[in-house]
Protein backbone atom coordinates (compact mmCIF):
# COMPACT_ATOMS: atom_id res chain seq x y z
CA UNK A 1 0.00 0.00 0.00
CA UNK A 2 1.04 3.52 -1.13
CA UNK A 3 2.00 6.12 1.57
CA UNK A 4 -0.53 7.94 0.33
CA UNK A 5 -3.27 5.57 0.13
CA UNK A 6 -3.00 5.40 3.85
CA UNK A 7 -6.77 4.56 5.51
CA UNK A 8 -8.19 6.70 8.14
CA UNK A 9 -11.01 4.90 8.58
CA UNK A 10 -11.70 1.73 6.70
CA UNK A 11 -15.63 0.40 7.44
CA UNK A 12 -15.63 -3.33 6.51
CA UNK A 13 -18.82 -4.71 6.86
CA UNK A 14 -19.64 -8.28 6.21
CA UNK A 15 -23.01 -9.75 6.75
CA UNK A 16 -24.07 -13.08 8.05
CA UNK A 17 -25.45 -14.20 4.94
CA UNK A 18 -23.38 -12.94 2.53
CA UNK A 19 -25.91 -12.04 0.60
CA UNK A 20 -26.68 -8.47 -0.82
CA UNK A 21 -30.45 -7.83 -0.54
CA UNK A 22 -31.70 -3.87 -1.46
CA UNK A 23 -34.52 -3.69 0.10
CA UNK A 24 -35.80 -7.48 -1.11
CA UNK A 25 -36.71 -6.72 -4.66
CA UNK A 26 -35.13 -4.27 -5.84
CA UNK A 27 -32.87 -4.96 -9.13
CA UNK A 28 -29.03 -5.30 -8.49
CA UNK A 29 -26.70 -4.11 -11.29
CA UNK A 30 -28.25 -1.99 -13.66
CA UNK A 31 -25.35 0.49 -14.02
CA UNK A 32 -21.62 0.14 -15.63
CA UNK A 33 -21.00 0.51 -11.96
CA UNK A 34 -22.42 -2.17 -10.68
CA UNK A 35 -19.42 -4.10 -9.88
CA UNK A 36 -19.90 -3.98 -6.58
CA UNK A 37 -23.24 -5.97 -6.68
CA UNK A 38 -22.23 -8.54 -8.82
CA UNK A 39 -19.85 -8.79 -6.25
CA UNK A 40 -22.29 -8.26 -2.94
CA UNK A 41 -20.96 -5.51 -2.28
CA UNK A 42 -19.74 -2.01 -2.83
CA UNK A 43 -16.55 -0.02 -2.13
CA UNK A 44 -16.33 3.56 -1.87
CA UNK A 45 -13.76 6.04 -1.22
CA UNK A 46 -14.19 9.36 0.73
CA UNK A 47 -11.76 11.80 0.71
CA UNK A 48 -11.41 14.55 3.06
CA UNK A 49 -9.59 17.67 2.44
CA UNK A 50 -8.77 17.63 6.47
CA UNK A 51 -9.34 15.50 9.06
CA UNK A 52 -8.26 17.86 11.27
CA UNK A 53 -11.29 19.93 10.62
CA UNK A 54 -14.00 19.33 13.47
CA UNK A 55 -17.11 19.52 11.00
CA UNK A 56 -15.57 17.83 8.16
CA UNK A 57 -15.07 14.96 10.32
CA UNK A 58 -18.22 15.06 12.09
CA UNK A 59 -19.58 14.50 8.49
CA UNK A 60 -17.57 11.54 8.04
CA UNK A 61 -18.78 10.20 11.10
CA UNK A 62 -22.24 10.66 9.65
CA UNK A 63 -21.90 8.96 6.63
CA UNK A 64 -20.12 5.73 8.41
CA UNK A 65 -22.95 5.76 10.76
CA UNK A 66 -26.01 5.26 8.33
CA UNK A 67 -23.52 2.62 6.65
CA UNK A 68 -23.59 0.76 9.52
CA UNK A 69 -27.19 1.60 9.93
CA UNK A 70 -27.82 0.28 5.75
CA UNK A 71 -25.73 -2.63 6.73
CA UNK A 72 -28.06 -3.81 9.16
CA UNK A 73 -31.22 -3.60 6.92
CA UNK A 74 -29.65 -4.66 3.78
CA UNK A 75 -27.84 -6.95 4.99
CA UNK A 76 -24.92 -6.56 2.23
CA UNK A 77 -21.20 -5.95 2.40
CA UNK A 78 -20.56 -2.10 2.61
CA UNK A 79 -16.66 -1.18 2.41
CA UNK A 80 -16.06 2.35 2.61
CA UNK A 81 -12.22 3.85 2.87
CA UNK A 82 -12.30 7.16 4.37
CA UNK A 83 -9.23 9.06 3.53
CA UNK A 84 -7.47 12.30 4.59
CA UNK A 85 -5.91 14.37 2.02
CA UNK A 86 -3.89 17.11 4.98
CA UNK A 87 -5.12 20.21 3.18
CA UNK A 88 -2.64 19.15 0.26
CA UNK A 89 -4.19 19.04 -3.03
CA UNK A 90 -1.20 16.79 -4.60
CA UNK A 91 -1.96 14.16 -2.27
CA UNK A 92 -5.30 14.36 -2.57
CA UNK A 93 -4.67 13.65 -6.24
CA UNK A 94 -2.40 10.84 -5.55
CA UNK A 95 -5.25 9.21 -3.56
CA UNK A 96 -8.20 9.84 -6.15
CA UNK A 97 -5.81 8.31 -8.92
CA UNK A 98 -5.34 5.17 -6.34
CA UNK A 99 -8.61 5.10 -5.84
CA UNK A 100 -9.55 4.97 -9.41
CA UNK A 101 -7.33 1.97 -10.25
CA UNK A 102 -8.41 -0.09 -7.74
CA UNK A 103 -11.53 0.64 -9.36
CA UNK A 104 -13.79 1.90 -6.49
CA UNK A 105 -17.53 1.94 -7.37
CA UNK A 106 -17.98 5.77 -5.87
CA UNK A 107 -16.21 8.22 -4.70
CA UNK A 108 -17.03 10.95 -2.18
CA UNK A 109 -14.97 13.85 -2.32
CA UNK A 110 -14.24 17.23 -0.04
CA UNK A 111 -11.58 18.92 -2.73
CA UNK A 112 -8.79 20.31 -0.93
CA UNK A 113 -8.55 23.27 -3.64
CA UNK A 114 -11.53 24.31 -5.23
CA UNK A 115 -10.07 25.19 -8.83
CA UNK A 116 -8.36 21.53 -9.50
CA UNK A 117 -11.92 20.24 -9.55
CA UNK A 118 -11.90 20.66 -13.29
CA UNK A 119 -8.75 18.19 -13.66
CA UNK A 120 -10.26 15.45 -11.26
CA UNK A 121 -13.48 15.53 -12.86
CA UNK A 122 -11.58 14.82 -16.29
CA UNK A 123 -9.83 11.67 -14.52
CA UNK A 124 -13.18 10.18 -12.90
CA UNK A 125 -15.21 10.67 -15.87
CA UNK A 126 -12.28 8.87 -18.20
CA UNK A 127 -12.37 5.99 -15.73
CA UNK A 128 -16.33 6.40 -15.46
CA UNK A 129 -16.16 6.35 -11.57
CA UNK A 130 -19.12 8.70 -10.73
CA UNK A 131 -18.53 11.47 -7.82
CA UNK A 132 -20.18 13.33 -5.24
CA UNK A 133 -18.35 16.55 -3.74
CA UNK A 134 -19.19 17.53 -0.59
CA UNK A 135 -18.72 20.86 1.54
CA UNK A 136 -16.46 22.80 -1.52
CA UNK A 137 -18.70 23.10 -4.23
CA UNK A 138 -17.03 23.09 -7.47
CA UNK A 139 -18.43 26.09 -9.97
CA UNK A 140 -21.36 25.32 -12.28
CA UNK A 141 -19.26 24.93 -15.33
CA UNK A 142 -17.33 22.01 -13.72
CA UNK A 143 -19.90 20.18 -12.23
CA UNK A 144 -21.41 20.22 -15.82
CA UNK A 145 -18.79 18.46 -17.40
CA UNK A 146 -20.23 15.04 -16.92
CA UNK A 147 -23.60 14.19 -15.56
CA UNK A 148 -22.14 11.47 -12.89
CA UNK A 149 -21.05 14.71 -11.28
CA UNK A 150 -23.27 15.56 -8.16
CA UNK A 151 -23.01 18.02 -5.39
CA UNK A 152 -24.21 17.57 -1.59
CA UNK A 153 -23.92 20.40 0.60
CA UNK A 154 -25.85 23.88 2.04
CA UNK A 155 -26.69 26.87 0.19
CA UNK A 156 -23.27 29.02 1.38
CA UNK A 157 -26.04 32.19 0.95
CA UNK A 158 -28.58 30.90 3.17
CA UNK A 159 -26.13 29.90 6.03
CA UNK A 160 -24.76 34.17 6.36
CA UNK A 161 -28.26 35.40 5.82
CA UNK A 162 -29.33 33.35 9.05
CA UNK A 163 -26.28 35.08 11.13
CA UNK A 164 -27.46 38.24 10.00
CA UNK A 165 -31.03 37.28 11.06
CA UNK A 166 -29.41 36.24 14.69
CA UNK A 167 -28.72 39.83 14.70
CA UNK A 168 -31.20 41.71 13.48
CA UNK A 169 -33.55 39.73 16.30
CA UNK A 170 -31.14 40.52 19.16
CA UNK A 171 -31.11 43.98 17.68
CA UNK A 172 -35.27 44.54 17.51
CA UNK A 173 -35.12 42.45 20.54
CA UNK A 174 -34.03 45.22 22.43
CA UNK A 175 -30.51 44.16 23.35
CA UNK A 176 -28.12 47.12 23.50
CA UNK A 177 -25.35 46.19 20.60
CA UNK A 178 -24.59 49.54 19.71
CA UNK A 179 -22.75 49.76 23.11
CA UNK A 180 -21.54 52.97 21.58
CA UNK A 181 -24.57 54.52 21.02
CA UNK A 182 -23.38 55.86 17.67
CA UNK A 183 -26.28 54.37 15.71
CA UNK A 184 -23.88 51.99 13.91
CA UNK A 185 -22.73 48.17 14.57
CA UNK A 186 -18.99 48.03 14.67
CA UNK A 187 -18.26 44.53 13.72
CA UNK A 188 -15.12 42.72 12.65
CA UNK A 189 -15.35 39.73 10.54
CA UNK A 190 -13.28 36.19 11.02
CA UNK A 191 -13.46 34.70 7.34
CA UNK A 192 -13.03 30.90 6.53
CA UNK A 193 -10.45 30.27 3.63
CA UNK A 194 -10.37 32.71 0.91
CA UNK A 195 -12.05 31.01 -2.30
CA UNK A 196 -14.30 29.03 -0.30
CA UNK A 197 -18.10 29.35 -1.36
CA UNK A 198 -19.12 29.44 2.61
CA UNK A 199 -16.23 32.25 3.07
CA UNK A 200 -17.43 34.98 0.12
CA UNK A 201 -21.05 34.23 0.57
CA UNK A 202 -21.38 34.10 4.41
CA UNK A 203 -20.09 37.15 4.93
CA UNK A 204 -21.50 39.01 2.29
CA UNK A 205 -25.18 37.98 3.14
CA UNK A 206 -25.01 38.23 7.11
CA UNK A 207 -23.90 42.35 6.40
CA UNK A 208 -26.49 42.46 3.84
CA UNK A 209 -29.03 41.36 5.94
CA UNK A 210 -28.65 43.99 8.45
CA UNK A 211 -28.45 46.48 5.54
CA UNK A 212 -31.62 45.48 4.15
CA UNK A 213 -32.84 46.50 7.45
CA UNK A 214 -31.64 49.99 7.48
CA UNK A 215 -28.88 49.14 10.21
CA UNK A 216 -26.19 50.71 9.64
CA UNK A 217 -22.49 49.10 10.24
CA UNK A 218 -19.00 49.63 10.27
CA UNK A 219 -16.54 46.97 9.23
CA UNK A 220 -13.56 47.65 11.50
CA UNK A 221 -11.94 44.60 10.47
CA UNK A 222 -11.88 41.66 8.37
CA UNK A 223 -9.22 38.69 7.89
CA UNK A 224 -9.65 35.19 6.70
CA UNK A 225 -8.27 32.98 9.95
CA UNK A 226 -8.84 29.12 7.37
CA UNK A 227 -11.61 28.53 9.58
CA UNK A 228 -9.16 27.43 12.44
CA UNK A 229 -9.54 28.10 16.44
CA UNK A 230 -6.13 29.01 17.37
CA UNK A 231 -5.25 31.39 14.32
CA UNK A 232 -8.83 33.15 14.89
CA UNK A 233 -7.73 33.53 18.73
CA UNK A 234 -4.62 34.97 17.55
CA UNK A 235 -6.69 37.66 15.35
CA UNK A 236 -9.24 38.73 17.98
CA UNK A 237 -6.28 39.30 20.50
CA UNK A 238 -4.85 41.74 17.81
CA UNK A 239 -8.22 43.11 17.23
CA UNK A 240 -8.96 43.85 20.71
CA UNK A 241 -5.39 45.41 21.12
CA UNK A 242 -6.03 47.52 18.34
CA UNK A 243 -9.64 48.60 18.57
CA UNK A 244 -10.30 48.79 22.22
CA UNK A 245 -13.69 48.97 23.55
CA UNK A 246 -14.87 49.67 19.66
CA UNK A 247 -15.30 46.17 18.33
CA UNK A 248 -19.51 45.91 19.17
CA UNK A 249 -20.04 42.56 17.17
CA UNK A 250 -17.58 39.59 16.06
CA UNK A 251 -18.90 37.64 12.92
CA UNK A 252 -17.24 34.10 11.98
CA UNK A 253 -17.71 32.17 9.04
CA UNK A 254 -17.71 29.49 11.72
CA UNK A 255 -17.86 27.90 15.05
CA UNK A 256 -14.20 26.95 15.32
CA UNK A 257 -12.84 30.29 14.89
CA UNK A 258 -16.23 31.99 16.80
CA UNK A 259 -15.04 29.70 19.83
CA UNK A 260 -11.57 31.07 19.00
CA UNK A 261 -12.46 34.43 19.29
CA UNK A 262 -14.35 33.36 22.74
CA UNK A 263 -10.79 32.31 23.95
CA UNK A 264 -9.04 35.38 23.51
CA UNK A 265 -12.28 37.48 24.94
CA UNK A 266 -11.80 35.18 28.19
CA UNK A 267 -8.11 35.83 28.20
CA UNK A 268 -8.80 39.80 28.05
CA UNK A 269 -11.23 39.35 30.99
CA UNK A 270 -14.50 39.16 29.10
CA UNK A 271 -17.80 37.62 30.11
CA UNK A 272 -17.20 39.21 33.49
CA UNK A 273 -18.51 42.10 35.31
CA UNK A 274 -21.07 42.35 32.44
CA UNK A 275 -18.21 42.89 29.95
CA UNK A 276 -19.36 40.92 26.80
CA UNK A 277 -18.96 40.78 23.04
CA UNK A 278 -21.22 38.86 20.81
CA UNK A 279 -20.48 36.12 18.95
CA UNK A 280 -21.90 34.28 15.91
CA UNK A 281 -20.91 31.32 14.35
CA UNK A 282 -22.09 28.93 12.05
CA UNK A 283 -21.60 24.77 12.18
CA UNK A 284 -23.52 23.97 15.49
CA UNK A 285 -20.56 22.17 16.99
CA UNK A 286 -21.10 20.97 20.28
CA UNK A 287 -19.23 23.29 22.12
CA UNK A 288 -20.60 26.39 20.29
CA UNK A 289 -23.89 25.02 21.98
CA UNK A 290 -22.50 25.14 25.01
CA UNK A 291 -20.82 28.57 24.40
CA UNK A 292 -24.00 29.73 23.90
CA UNK A 293 -25.76 28.23 26.91
CA UNK A 294 -23.19 29.72 28.93
CA UNK A 295 -23.72 33.22 27.48
CA UNK A 296 -20.84 33.27 25.50
CA UNK A 297 -21.95 32.70 22.20
CA UNK A 298 -25.31 34.77 20.37
CA UNK A 299 -26.05 32.25 18.54
CA UNK A 300 -25.06 29.78 15.45
CA UNK A 301 -26.27 28.36 12.28
CA UNK A 302 -26.89 24.77 12.28
CA UNK A 303 -24.86 23.38 9.27
CA UNK A 304 -26.40 19.69 9.60
CA UNK A 305 -23.48 17.68 9.24
CA UNK A 306 -25.58 14.31 10.05
CA UNK A 307 -28.05 15.04 7.58
CA UNK A 308 -25.31 15.91 4.89
CA UNK A 309 -23.52 12.60 5.68
CA UNK A 310 -26.79 10.42 5.28
CA UNK A 311 -27.16 12.39 2.41
CA UNK A 312 -23.57 11.27 1.15
CA UNK A 313 -24.41 7.99 1.76
CA UNK A 314 -27.47 7.23 0.33
CA UNK A 315 -25.98 8.66 -2.75
CA UNK A 316 -22.86 6.51 -2.71
CA UNK A 317 -25.48 3.41 -1.99
CA UNK A 318 -27.41 4.70 -5.15
CA UNK A 319 -24.42 5.18 -7.55
CA UNK A 320 -23.00 1.89 -6.66
CA UNK A 321 -25.44 -0.83 -6.40
CA UNK A 322 -28.03 0.90 -8.89
CA UNK A 323 -30.55 0.61 -5.69
CA UNK A 324 -32.19 3.61 -3.64
CA UNK A 325 -30.63 3.51 0.21
CA UNK A 326 -33.31 2.21 2.52
CA UNK A 327 -32.04 5.52 4.86
CA UNK A 328 -35.00 7.72 3.87
CA UNK A 329 -33.83 10.78 2.26
CA UNK A 330 -36.05 13.92 2.14
CA UNK A 331 -34.37 16.93 0.89
CA UNK A 332 -34.45 19.78 -2.24
CA UNK A 333 -32.62 17.59 -4.72
CA UNK A 334 -32.59 18.31 -8.44
CA UNK A 335 -30.57 15.25 -9.29
CA UNK A 336 -27.27 16.90 -9.80
CA UNK A 337 -27.71 18.71 -6.39
CA UNK A 338 -28.57 17.96 -3.01
CA UNK A 339 -29.14 20.98 -0.80
CA UNK A 340 -29.88 20.33 3.13
CA UNK A 341 -31.08 23.44 4.65
CA UNK A 342 -29.51 25.20 7.89
CA UNK A 343 -31.20 26.52 11.01
CA UNK A 344 -30.72 28.91 13.28
CA UNK A 345 -29.68 28.06 17.16
CA UNK A 346 -30.11 30.59 19.66
CA UNK A 347 -30.15 29.65 23.61
CA UNK A 348 -34.16 29.82 23.19
CA UNK A 349 -33.92 26.83 20.34
CA UNK A 350 -31.29 24.98 23.07
CA UNK A 351 -33.42 25.24 26.12
C1 LIG B 1 -17.76 24.74 7.65
C2 LIG B 1 -16.42 24.95 8.28
C3 LIG B 1 -15.40 24.03 7.65
C4 LIG B 1 -15.39 24.18 6.14
C5 LIG B 1 -14.45 23.21 5.49
C6 LIG B 1 -17.65 24.89 6.15
O1 LIG B 1 -18.89 24.61 5.56
O2 LIG B 1 -18.70 25.67 8.15
O3 LIG B 1 -16.47 24.73 9.65
O4 LIG B 1 -14.13 24.32 8.18
O5 LIG B 1 -16.69 24.00 5.64
O6 LIG B 1 -14.54 23.19 4.10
Amino acid sequence: MRGSFKKIKSLILVSITGLLSLGGCMPLSITDTSLASAKNQMRVGVVLYNAADPFVMNIADSITRYAEEEQELSQGKIIIDVLDSKNDQQLQNTQIDELIKQKYDAIAINIVDRAESANVIDKVKEAKIPVVFFNREPVPQDMNKWDQVYYIGAHAAEAGEMQGQILLDAITGGMKIDRNGDGIIQYVMLEGEPGHQDSILRSYHSIKVLEDAAIKTENLAMDTAMWQRGEAKDKILEWIEQFENHIEVILSNNDEMALGAIEALEARGYFKDNKSIPVIGVDGLTQALQAIKDDKMLGTVLNNADAQGKAIFGKLYNLSTGAQSQIVLDYENDGKYLWIPHKIITKEAIN
